[in-house]
């Protein structure tokens, strides 16, 4: 089974390099599943119904979230309850929504995990004792494959849960800081990068028009966060090849710019 999966979208620009780019990856290296990071899809900030079924139509499976996930809230409870789309699963349980999805590829199935740091984030539950139980019940329903998109500020966040769950979990992907990480391991069959990196403008803040936060870093006066229409952009994905017992044996990470510069760099192989 070969799955990708697509850092933070960040707004138009994000959304654009994915369709020009996406159907042709897919086919070149036999992708059978994508799963994308899309809470910044929409002007940096939530998801739209819209924007949602415009990323499924560029050959994206399945949309997952983080702090920003309720950003545009009516939009998520719908697309949370119609829609391959899910939030941090440490969220308190009467929050809508789940943040597992058990899909079926060629036969097999696939659980796909959301989950949330702590450090900076949202008041949520404890990610590390709420995802071994998660991981525990999964098991016990023999399910082997299984990929976790981790939505944390903190590196070590990010390195504690891959310390953890090594050898128990196909793959652990870090977002949200939106700047990739050059970590690419495979150790005892879990692939993990501590960041995909973001899809979206790279020519400013994050993402993000650079005045606002500079103006903010500078005089400690906020103002709204605005994606820009025009920019320099970048695409990453990660691709991972899992074998029949869930073990990935080979990663890859694709850097793609707009100005059509390919970088490929491999995961080391503990
Ligand atoms: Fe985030």
């Amino acid at each position: 089974m070969k799955i990708a999966f697509i850092g933070d979208i960040v707004g138009r620009p994000g959304r654009k390099i994915i369709k020009e780019n996406l159907g042709r990856l897919k086919s070149i290296h036999n992708i059978d599943f994508v799963i994308a990071n899309g809470e910044n899809a929409s002007h940096g900030f939530g998801l739209t119904i819209k924007n949602a079924s415009e990323l499924f139509n560029t050959g994206i499976d399945l949309i997952t979230g983080g702090n920003h996930s309720w950003d545009k809230k009516k939009d998520m409870i719908v697309l949370l309850e119609t829609k391959a789309v899910i939030r941090p699963d440490n969220y308190p349980p009467e929050v809508p929504g789940t943040g597992v999805k058990i899909v079926e590829i060629n036969g097999v199935k696939l659980a796909v995990i959301n989950l949330m740091g702590l450090y900076t984030m949202p008041q949520v539950l404890n990610p590390f004792t709420h995802v071994l139980n998660l991981v525990e019940k999964l098991e016990n329903e023999n399910i082997k494959h299984i990929f976790i998109d981790f939505h944390a500020e903190v590196t070590a966040e990010k390195r504690i849960l891959m310390q953890l769950l090594k050898g128990r979990v196909s793959a652990i992907c870090g977002t949200h800081t939106h700047v990739g990480t050059d970590d690419q391991e495979i150790t005892d069959g879990t692939y993990y990068v501590t960041d995909v990196g973001m899809t979206g403008c790279r020519d400013n803040v994050i993402g993000m028009e650079s005045d606002i936060p500079i103006k903010k870093a500078l005089t400690g006066l906020g103002g709204h966060f605005n994606v820009p229409n025009t920019c320099k952009s970048v695409m990453q994905i990660v691709m991972i090849n899992i074998d029949e017992n869930g073990k990935s044996f080979d990663g890859q990470k694709i850097k793609l710019y707009d100005n059509k510069n390919e970088v490929l760099s491999q995961a080391i192989i503990n």
